[in-house]
């Protein structure tokens, strides 16, 4: 694989050097272990870009805490990681609490911050400890107080997910008049609501959806204090972005935006965050290998080992990616689909070498979150495994 590695080199050393080859570079050499004896696809992890990634977000944003959002990658050992590094965790299901759990992770700092949760899941998160859960409609509210009336709740505020790669909007988020509805049903059960969250779409580009949502959260807090309650919590959600094409702001850019428009909330108010695929995208590089190659109809396709099923569903649909391969050459387009025998299994049109050849390793870099998490086995091929790696 060293050969590769010079390769690599090359191909990238032809291109005008900027700082996003020198990282897909990295990432590759990072996962190049796991070309050795290769035999399925495999999901690799650095430790260190973990850390390094957790270090620039509390480093950019000192007064909000991360509480990485398990749902991007819930493997132990990244939530280990994340732990040392002094994240929190945030869930959105039963598996995920009892991840916490098995973590040993002190569950009162564990929010849940799914819209909506089944009855018996608020039970289990109510024996185990979790105090703080979302509500975006009153029929959550009546859920939760029905199952634990001294829950400490958060209320989800809609805010443009503009700009965002992933909206979350329509799905979540209470509107103005919801939001009303929404404290009048938690005074009817005796409740309190005390914090407010939103969340600005997933790979978001457009840094002032945070401060919209910052400012919707002021106002609601004032109507909070008109109803006697005491404002405790403001969440700022997930969406902080990966580097893809260079287009996307750093998070240092988004931290000085956010750190400015926090200056007028009071320090009585605890500040967090919920990172899911800053943290741990960009620290996955995922190594796979051409099955298959054909001409249909002039058309180049060229399968993969693991594909829409696999892994891949974000880039099956659209999402910014970044694929690679060892070998050197002119580049043409390539179609590029999964082993699957189903048709939704073509992750889309991508430029590689026009040489490519069935066994040829491909890399597909930033692929740390949502990627093994999403995938089955579908057809019996195998999601890939991770590993971690230094
Ligand atoms: C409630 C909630 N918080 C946080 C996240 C993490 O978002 P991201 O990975 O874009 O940071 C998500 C993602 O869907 C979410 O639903």
């Amino acid at each position: 694989m060293e050969l590769a590695i010079e390769q690599m080199d090359t191909v990238l050393a032809t291109n005008q050097r900027t700082m996003l080859e020198k990282d897909t570079r990295e990432q590759i050499v990072f996962s190049t272990p796991c070309t050795e004896n290769y035999t399925d696809p495999v999901l690799a992890v650095s430790e260190q870009r973990l850390r390094g990634n957790a270090r620039s977000f509390i480093a950019a944003m000192p007064r909000v805490r991360p509480h990485f959002a398990v749902k991007a990658n819930p493997d132990a050992n990244i939530l280990q990681i994340f732990k040392e590094e002094g994240c929190c965790f945030e869930i959105a299901s039963s598996a995920e609490l009892q991840a916490m759990v098995d973590l040993g992770a002190n569950l009162e700092t564990v929010f849940y911050s799914n819209p909506i949760k089944s009855p018996a899941s608020i039970r289990q998160a109510a024996a185990a400890g979790i105090q703080w859960f979302v509500v975006d409609t009153p029929e959550e509210v009546l859920k939760i107080a029905a199952i634990k009336t001294d829950a400490k709740l958060y209320v989800r505020t809609e805010v443009s997910n503009e700009g965002s790669v992933w909206p979350l909007a329509g799905k979540f988020g209470a509107s103005l008049s919801g939001i009303t509805a929404i404290i009048e049903a938690a005074k009817s059960v005796g409740m309190q609501i005390t914090g407010v969250t939103f969340h600005v779409g997933s790979q978001c580009a457009n840094i002032n959806n945070w401060i919209e949502g910052i400012q919707a959260a002021k106002n609601i807090f004032s109507q909070l204090e008109a109803n006697g309650w005491t404002p405790e919590l403001l969440n700022l959600g997930g969406g902080y972005p990966v580097q893809f094409t260079g287009a996307e702001p750093a998070i240092e850019e988004i931290g000085m935006a956010i750190n400015t428009a926090l200056e007028t909330i009071p320090e009585s108010i605890q500040i967090m965050a919920e990172p899911g695929r800053f943290l741990v995208g960009s620290a996955g590089c995922l190594v796979t290998q051409v099955v298959g190659i054909a001409t249909r109809d002039e058309k180049r396709w060229l399968y993969l080992d693991t594909g829409t099923y696999g892994g891949l569903m974000e880039l099956a649909e659209g999402f910014p990616s970044n694929i690679v391969s060892q070998r050197t050459g002119e580049s043409s387009l390539w179609t590029i689909a999964g082993p699957t025998c189903d048709s939704i299994d073509v992750v889309g049109e991508h430029s590689l070498p026009s040489n490519m050849e069935v066994e040829d390793m491909v890399f597909i870099t930033n692929l740390g979150a949502y990627c093994t998490t999403c995938a089955c086995d579908f057809n019996g091929f195998p999601a890939p495994k991770m590993a971690m790696v230094d």
